[in-house]
């Protein structure tokens, strides 16, 4: 798709942060909304097990608060926590107003009186998850993208790979956008601009994520000269479904809400040797239980098992994971399903306050390219949809109260001094090289030792990727290993510079978790130097205009 000159607000990204941001704007507002590749291609269509919300008598935004606080392991920022546990009523009623159908419960009679079916996951005191079976995402994807096709002022743009943003007299002013199908760049101005790009899990070798999360708003800010943080925080998910046909196929954390344990070959179900919660500890513990028994014992995988419930009941509750195993073989009423950890989510990201706004003017990032403070050194399970509803929803009303300056006209992309490349071997070497180096160097267990040498080795990848990028014409596949070197750098700046272990982070030279919790918070030195109040911390929240959504 070709986009126009110019948009009221550029939104980059198509997941459930782009186009429920794109969705709140007033209608005078002209949008476009790019994705890199068709619009379902995030992490969003592929959600599982639901979004977490206050919706039960026994529950309460406190309780959901506590739990989300002590699966961050100290780091969560009370502000952004109290925020988004605030509002998920208000979410779900949004979502629910947009036409997206969740399950309710089958025990109670048909009417209006009628409770939504809630689950349970790692890390929650209650059954909080609000969820549509096992494809929430889908169903919120599908209606999200239907409204947006549908509104006048929202220009949908699949296959339009955002390159670079274009920052004029301290403010960002547009991007550079790549529209795939012809290979043309074009020069995009906006009077705000929304970077929604979601994670960088690829950046490891196994992932529960599709192949676009390759950090690009991340790398595309960070490039732009705003701060990022807590980027070492990478999220494994425990259970993975480990089958040479699967191609990075998550199996939810509801399925141990619903009982499943966690076996070892010989049957002994080990969780709870390292904690109390046992299956239902938060993440960062039941995956760095499995790789340590994993590595103890030489094993591929280790095996989850929900075989005590109905076949019925789990192809109700579950019928995306239900087919596919038996597609692949494995009957999940009555077999064990082999699983491992995968990289699953960045709990980093690009700093930003309460509206999603970030360190250069004209520029918000929402969703999972955020650091807002909500998940600390761990998210706890389904908490990332709440965050990007939430963000996104106070993204809009602040650019739609913001007195925008008029879109400018801009330099055009110039590619005269760059050729089409006949060195193409070089992207898949280092794109294979980059991925096994985080998996095997920066993985669920650390040293200092294996951190500097991944530094090294990713500063000698960046130096040719950038060789590279000088000389030939521009590429998806090229932008997104240039993304994604960019991002394992900083993610393994960020690691060298957490002296503790903490959450998601282990670091084998420093067991211990120090007493004053502290985010890595890194400066670009490439641009002015940083105007706010103090580099060094995230935002502060001002809550005189708390978004109602
Ligand atoms: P995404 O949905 O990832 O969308 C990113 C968008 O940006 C895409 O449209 C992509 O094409 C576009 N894009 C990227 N780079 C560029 C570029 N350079 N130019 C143009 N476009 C670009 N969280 C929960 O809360 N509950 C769950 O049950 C849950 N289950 C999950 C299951 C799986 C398998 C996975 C992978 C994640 C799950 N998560 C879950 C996490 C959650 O789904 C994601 O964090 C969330 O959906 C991210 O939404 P987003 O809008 O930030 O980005
Ligand atoms: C899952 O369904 O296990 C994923 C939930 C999440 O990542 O929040």
């Amino acid at each position: 798709m070709i986009p126009d000159d110019s948009y009221d607000v550029l939104i980059i990204g198509s997941g459930a942060a782009g186009l429920s941001l794109a969705l709140q704007l007033p209608p005078g507002f002209r949008c476009g909304v790019l994705s890199k590749a068709h619009m379902n291609a995030g992490s969003t269509f592929w959600a599982q097990g639901g979004m977490a919300a206050v919706l039960h008598d026994r529950d309460s935004v406190t309780a959901h608060a506590d739990d989300t606080f002590n699966a961050g392991a100290g780091l969560c920022h009370a502000p952004a926590v109290e925020f988004c546990t605030s509002q998920s009523r208000s979410v779900v009623d949004w979502l629910i107003a947009q036409g997206v159908e969740f399950d309710y419960r089958s025990d109670q009679p048909d009417d209006e009186f009628r409770e939504f079916h809630l689950t349970m996951e790692g890390g929650h005191s209650h059954r909080r998850i609000i969820h549509a079976a096992d494809r929430t995402g889908r169903a919120i994807s599908d209606v999200l993208t239907q409204n947006a096709a549908a509104a006048d002022n929202i220009a949908l743009l699949p296959d339009c790979y955002a390159v670079d943003l274009i920052r004029q007299d301290g403010r960002c002013v547009g991007a550079y956008v790549l529209d795939s199908e012809n290979s043309t760049v074009h020069t995009v101005a906006s009077r705000a601009v929304v970077l929604a790009t979601g994670g960088a899990s690829k950046a490891y070798l196994y992932t529960s994520n599709p192949d676009g999360a390759s950090g690009d708003g991340i790398a595309i800010a960070w490039r732009a000269g705003c701060r990022v943080a807590n980027l070492e925080f990478n999220q494994f998910h425990p259970t993975c479904l480990y089958h040479p046909e699967a191609k990075s196929f998550l199996i939810t954390e509801a399925l141990r809400g619903e009982g499943a344990r966690l076996l070892l070959p010989d049957g002994e179900q080990f969780m709870t040797r390292f904690d109390r919660r046992g299956e239902l500890a938060p993440r960062d513990i039941v995956a760095r239980a499995i790789d340590h028994e994993m590595k103890r014992l030489g094993l591929d995988c280790v095996y989850l098992d929900i075989s005590h419930r109905d076949r019925s009941f789990l192809r109700s509750h579950f019928p995306t994971i239900f087919d596919r195993c038996l597609a692949l073989g494995i009957d999940i009423s009555s077999d064990r399903i082999p699983v491992v950890p995968a990289a699953h989510y960045t709990c980093g990201g690009v700093v930003v306050d309460q509206h999603g706004a970030t360190d250069l003017p004209g520029l918000y990032v929402v969703g999972e390219t955020a650091c807002t403070g909500l998940h600390g050194a761990n998210r706890m399970a389904s908490n990332s949809l709440l965050e990007c509803f939430v963000y996104a929803a106070s993204a809009a009303q602040h650019i739609a109260a913001s007195e925008l300056p008029p879109a400018i006209n801009l330099a055009q992309w110039d590619d005269s001094r760059v050729r089409v490349s006949d060195e193409g071997v070089i992207i898949p070497y280092h794109w294979q090289a980059l991925r096994r180096l985080m998996w095997d160097y920066v993985g669920i267990v650390r040293s200092d030792r294996r951190l500097e040498f991944a530094a090294t080795a990713i500063e000698l990848m960046q130096t040719e990727i950038a060789n590279y990028y000088s000389q030939f014409r521009i590429t998806r596949p090229l932008l997104e290993l240039r993304n994604l070197a960019e991002v394992a750098g900083l993610t393994v700046s960020c690691a060298l510079s957490r002296k503790e272990s903490r959450g998601l982070h282990f670091n084998r030279d420093y067991p211990e978790t120090h007493e004053t919790p502290k985010d890595s918070i890194l400066i670009p030195h490439n641009q002015p130097p940083f105007q706010g109040p103090n580099p060094t911390q995230l935002p502060e929240y001002k809550f005189t205009d708390s978004p109602q959504l």
